[in-house]
């Protein structure tokens, strides 16, 4: 299992998958196969011949080129497209040698007469069944050379089939929708241009042949991990080639490529699966959690956000109160959101001046923080660093420093513009405010949050090409966040665009959790976290409890919605009952108890929360000792018989209980004939599933 040269090329094993490519007779570097591990490596097919064979078919159509340039006679989408200095805009990709390490491979290629090479980079992740690949562009000239398109992968799926795609879409308050759709002859795009990663879409597929189910049938999936604009283009050629490439958006892009650079792109990771989507999906939570966030061994605390209770009305009195309400019921980590800081009354204004309100909060925020910490809680805080608002003492200071086009209006969206992260002093500035607060402070957690979208992308102090704003940015979030991430690394950061606008595993390298909506109602939650957790694990899945439709849906069900992911509280407790107050400590417990299963254990959707009203998903310890079932039923009009639900992921010949049911039984009884339970309209259950331990 790894990577191993052969004299068709090189073949990329994971535990249960294959990848093979090659160079073909002509020279051209193929894709050979991506599937399930053959035996042996001279079973991996050989590399096609470069046919074409009329002058309308070029042998782009057919023939799988690993990492096609834009040129000759291909007119597929390629994956690169540049001008060199002197207005050729074709590219003549020559290979040029390996590098093959264990789990990394280099294949190097150099344009047959420009200056420009490509590395086209391959890492395993056997375990995860997963292969990386990024692409380094390096110019040795003396001149520029702008890229107008640089993608990360291509990925060829087995050819001749019509393939069903799976992607979610959105908006804000309604994120994560899965759609399923054939994918036909031409070109299918997802995309953002919102400078996010966006609620809109995301940058992650399944395709199937159209019989996977969530248990059977073969699956081959990707994501990219950026944050910016990406896109993703499914392309299926006349001949019944089909290719999904995924990379930086070359809609309003392009990057001057100066003498001696080089320019690398984002990583798309991608995988191979025979057991249906949610293998798809266990395959990606694993690797996410294990290879991706910051924390990976770390249980996500439960916290309290103080956002639908107080809005901006937040000063010492009013987050006292609310964390001697969240410690007694057993909340640990108490955080404040947004209002907290210099001149923060409304949206209106604030966003830039990231110090504490003299008037909110007269000694600072050092004695709420430690009174938090007191209560034997965790502090952490809202901040939207990207941001600034007109009225603010930064934006009067530096007007110049959003992103914007001196000749238009800058058009504000929740009064807000956006600071150009790709200017250095921009970054300076924030890395010194946000590290200040880090270190006056005992902060634990930041939620990060990002308001808006763009709008006239302009920057114009840049030094050449003012389209690699789209880029640059990113890379100056990354520079202020890594930095900030460097300096204190035992602070948690959480994610949030308004909601799910910036999930992604790029995000994730900096942040652990992400908040998928701003849609806190349960029975849409429902829904949204199962879009979410086609991709991300329930550990990264921020989930609270609030008062949103609280006369129509019980504590127990909100609760239950919010125990699916990493549990926190959002309702506003002084309005509590006591009684209630007391049910919701009983469910902190409970989830306490179970969150190592939650967050650390592998998922199965057992139905579906878009598709039927009456849903369950099981989350089951890697050893599969212990499971925990949740079952939730919306409106179904009555009568009605519910079906029984199967349970997955059991050792079959091992005897577990299920509470509530009569048992025990062995993990075959529980997955084939399944068990009862029957719900009312807008009821819910969790039940804990134990192994009965040999004696
Ligand atoms: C965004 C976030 C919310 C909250 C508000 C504060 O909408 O998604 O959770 O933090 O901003 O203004």
């Amino acid at each position: 299992m790894a990577i191993q040269a052969t004299e068709q090329g090189w073949v990329l094993e994971t535990h249960a998958t294959g990848y093979a490519l090659g160079l073909n007779q002509a020279g051209m570097l193929v894709h050979r196969y991506w599937g399930a591990r053959l035996p042996s490596l001279s079973d991996y097919p050989e590399a096609a011949d470069s046919l074409g064979w009329a002058s309308f078919n070029g042998p782009g159509q057919v023939l799988r080129e690993e990492y096609p340039g834009h040129g000759g006679v291909k007119y597929i989408d390629p994956c690169l497209k540049v001008t060199f200095a002197d207005g050729v805009r074709d590219v003549v990709l020559r290979f040029a040698g390996a590098e093959v390490h264990k789990h990394e491979l280099a294949l190097h290629l150099r344009d047959e007469h420009y200056p420009l090479t490509l590395t086209l980079h391959y890492r395993v992740h056997p375990e995860h069944d997963l292969i990386e690949r990024w692409v380094a562009a390096t110019n040795h000239g003396a001149e520029p050379i702008t890229i107008e398109r640089i993608w990360s992968a291509q990925w060829h799926l087995p050819p001749g089939e019509n393939y069903r795609m799976t992607h979610v879409t959105g908006r804000w308050l309604d994120e994560m929708h899965l759609r399923r759709e054939t994918l036909l002859h031409g070109v299918k795009i997802l995309e953002s241009r919102r400078l996010t990663t966006s609620q809109q879409h995301n940058p992650w597929f399944a395709l199937d042949s159209g019989s996977a189910t969530e248990d059977h049938g073969e699956v081959w999936f990707g994501v990219l991990a950026w944050s910016g604009n990406w896109k993703l283009s499914a392309e299926v050629t006349d001949f019944l080639s089909t290719r999904v490439s995924m990379g930086i958006n070359d809609w309003d892009f392009a990057w001057r490529l100066q003498a001696g650079e080089t320019f690398t792109t984002p990583a798309s990771l991608a995988g191979y699966t025979a057991a249906g989507f949610g293998a798809a999906s266990r395959r990606l939570h694993d690797h996410i959690r294990a290879a991706v966030v910051p924390h990976p061994q770390q249980l996500r605390k439960v916290l309290y956000n103080s956002w639908e209770a107080t809005g901006f009305e937040v000063n010492e009195q009013s987050q006292t109160a609310l964390a001697e309400h969240a410690a007694a019921i057993g909340v640990e980590l108490f955080v404040v959101d947004d209002g907290w800081f210099h001149g923060r009354n409304s949206d209106q204004a604030g966003l830039g001046d990231w110090w504490s309100d003299r008037r909110k909060f007269p000694n600072g925020l050092a004695p709420l923080a430690r009174r938090v910490n007191e209560l034997g809680m965790d502090f952490g805080l809202w901040v939207e660093p990207e941001m600034v608002n007109a009225d603010s003492e930064l934006y009067r200071a530096h007007p110049d420093w959003v992103i914007h086009f001196p000749t238009r209006a800058r058009t504000e969206a929740r009064n807000q513009l956006i600071l150009n992260l790709a200017r250095a002093d921009v970054q300076e500035y924030l890395i010194t405010k946000i590290d200040r607060l880090l270190s006056e402070h005992p902060i634990a957690f930041i939620k990060w949050d990002m308001n808006r979208n763009a709008s006239e992308p302009g920057w114009p102090t840049a030094e050449g090409e003012q389209r690699e704003l789209w880029v640059r940015y990113v890379q100056g979030l990354f520079h202020v966040w890594g930095t900030l991430q460097a300096r204190h690394p035992q602070v948690v950061w959480q994610s949030c665009s308004g909601g799910g606008g910036r999930a992604d595993l790029h995000i994730l390298r900096l942040a652990d959790q992400i908040w998928p909506s701003d849609n806190t109602e349960a029975a849409a939650r429902l829904a949204i976290q199962e879009g979410f957790s086609q991709i991300f694990p329930a550990s990264t899945m921020e989930a609270w409890v609030t008062d949103a439709l609280e006369q129509q849906r019980s504590l127990a069900f909100r609760f239950h919605v919010s125990m699916c992911g990493s549990l926190g509280i959002g309702a506003h407790l002084g309005r509590w009952s006591p009684a209630q107050r007391k049910e919701a400590a009983r469910w902190i417990k409970l989830y306490k108890a179970v969150r190592p299963i939650i967050q650390f254990g592998d998922l199965y959707r057992l139905r579906s929360a878009q598709a039927h009203p009456f849903s369950a998903l099981q989350y089951v310890s890697k050893d599969q000792a212990e499971a925990v079932l949740f079952v939730f039923r919306t409106h179904l009009p009555d009568p009605i018989t519910l079906p029984p639900l199967r349970l997955r992921g059991l050792d079959p010949a091992a005897q577990y209980t299920v509470d509530g049911c009569s048992g025990p039984r062995s993990g075959l009884a529980w997955m084939q004939a399944g068990l009862q339970i029957d719900l009312s309209d807008f009821e819910s259950t969790l039940r804990r599933i134990r192994r009965v331990p040999h004696h």
